[in-house]
Parts: C-alpha cells; sequence; structure tokens
C-alpha cells in the first residue's frame, strides 16, 4: 500500500503518530499572564540543539486559535518541560483535559507544585527530571507553532543519578504511541556503536 500525500483526503495525523513512535513526552508546565499555572503533555517532542542547549515540541493548533501552553510561552517567554514516569503516567494524561484557562491542571490532577530556580512556571513536585526553560523562538508551520526553549536549569532526582550523573537506566519513563497506547522504556538492550 502506498500513500500519496498530495491525493490522500483527510488528515496524515493517525499515519505520523502511529509510525514515529515511541514519542518522548514533554509535560510542559506554564503560568498565565494572571498567575494560572498551566500543564499539558507534547509528544511532538524533542531535542533541537545540545550547544546551545534547545528542546522543542509542537502544539498543534487549537480550532479556536493557539492552546494554553503555546500562548503563555509566547506571553511569557518561560516553561518548564517534565519528565513523565510511570507513577505519573495516569495523572499526565489527566492534564490533557481541555481546561478553561483560569482553571489549574495541577489541582484538576491533584499534583503538587514544586518552585522553579530561574524561571516562574512551577515543575511537578514528583517529576524525577525538569528543565527549566525561556523561549529561544516560535515557529509556524501551517497548523501547527514550534516551541523552542533554551534549558537554564536542570532537576534531577536522586533516585536517576548514580555518581552525580543521570542513569538512563534508573529513568522508568513513558513514550506515546498513538491514541491510548503508550510504552515503557523497561525493556532495554544495549549495542556498542561501530567506531
Ligand atoms: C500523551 C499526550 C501527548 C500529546 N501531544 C500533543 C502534541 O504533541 N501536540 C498537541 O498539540 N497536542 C498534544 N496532546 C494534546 C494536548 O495535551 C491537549 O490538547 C491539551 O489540552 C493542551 O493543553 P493546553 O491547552 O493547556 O496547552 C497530547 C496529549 C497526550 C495525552
Amino acid at each position: 500500500m502506498g500513500v500519496d500525500v498530495a491525493t490522500h483526503e483527510g488528515s496524515l495525523y493517525r499515519i505520523l503518530s502511529s509510525a514515529v513512535v515511541p514519542r518522548p513526552i514533554a509535560w510542559v508546565s506554564t503560568t498565565t499572564g494572571e498567575g494560572v499555572d498551566n500543564l499539558a503533555p507534547y509528544s511532538f517532542f524533542t531535542v533541537a540543539s545540545v550547544d546551545p542547549p534547545i528542546v522543542l515540541f509542537a502544539p498543534v493548533d487549537a480550532p479556536d486559535g493557539l492552546k494554553d501552553t503555546p500562548r503563555n510561552v509566547r506571553e511569557t517567554g518561560e516553561f518548564v518541560v517534565n519528565l513523565v514516569t510511570m507513577e505519573l503516567a495516569e495523572a499526565m494524561n489527566e492534564t490533557s483535559a481541555t481546561l478553561p484557562a483560569d482553571e489549574s491542571e495541577f489541582d484538576h490532577a491533584g499534583l503538587e507544585r514544586a518552585p522553579s530556580v530561574v524561571v516562574s512556571p512551577p515543575r511537578v513536585a514528583d517529576a524525577q527530571v525538569a528543565l527549566e526553560c525561556t523561549l529561544h523562538d516560535l515557529l509556524d508551520v501551517g497548523g501547527s507553532t514550534l516551541v523552542l526553549g533554551e534549558v537554564r536549569y536542570v532537576h534531577l532526582d536522586g533516585s536517576v543519578t548514580t555518581d552525580g550523573k543521570l542513569d538512563v537506566r534508573d529513568v522508568d519513563a513513558v513514550g506515546r504511541l498513538a491514541g491510548s497506547f503508550y510504552a515503557t522504556t523497561r525493556d532495554r538492550f544495549a549495542m556498542e556503536r561501530p567506531p
């Protein structure tokens, strides 16, 4: 079967979200100009650059314009990416509910906030890794708005570090597949890279 995008009817969402898997999940906290703390998952997410340290996530526009997260980032220039691990998976899913902008997903999902160090939005207290970011750039790509953020401060819980370094073997991260399917990162294997 081949899909010619030029003649394909409807959205490519199903194909793209099922073919590009598993995707890491940026659980993004922001604060509105009025001081309401927002939290939402975004799995169109990756590292864009290491030097400078830039991460990027891609909110698809809502029918009535920008989703709360990109709107808050545009307004305040700050956000935090929290790591989703297995014990936080259900709470993460709850924060994907479409809530009014004046209602905080932290409270909706019963999540504790922890203060950030260099940005105003709080981080998820139970997240083992959190990246405090300032806005690097916003790029319009058709019906999506790419958010690029520069990482300014990294929180690492002691449970995921070995000798002071982040140890991926201790990171019980959850990845998004498509629809309601997710993957754990528990089934690991190692391969040495060729020289
Ligand atoms: C695991 C997961 C990943 C998601 N990834 C994206 C994404 O990459 N882009 C997007 O626009 N929406 C994504 N969503 C949907 C948003 O989380 C949802 O629209 C949310 O209400 C947006 O919240 P906000 O308006 O507070 O930013 C995802 C939902 C889930 C559960």
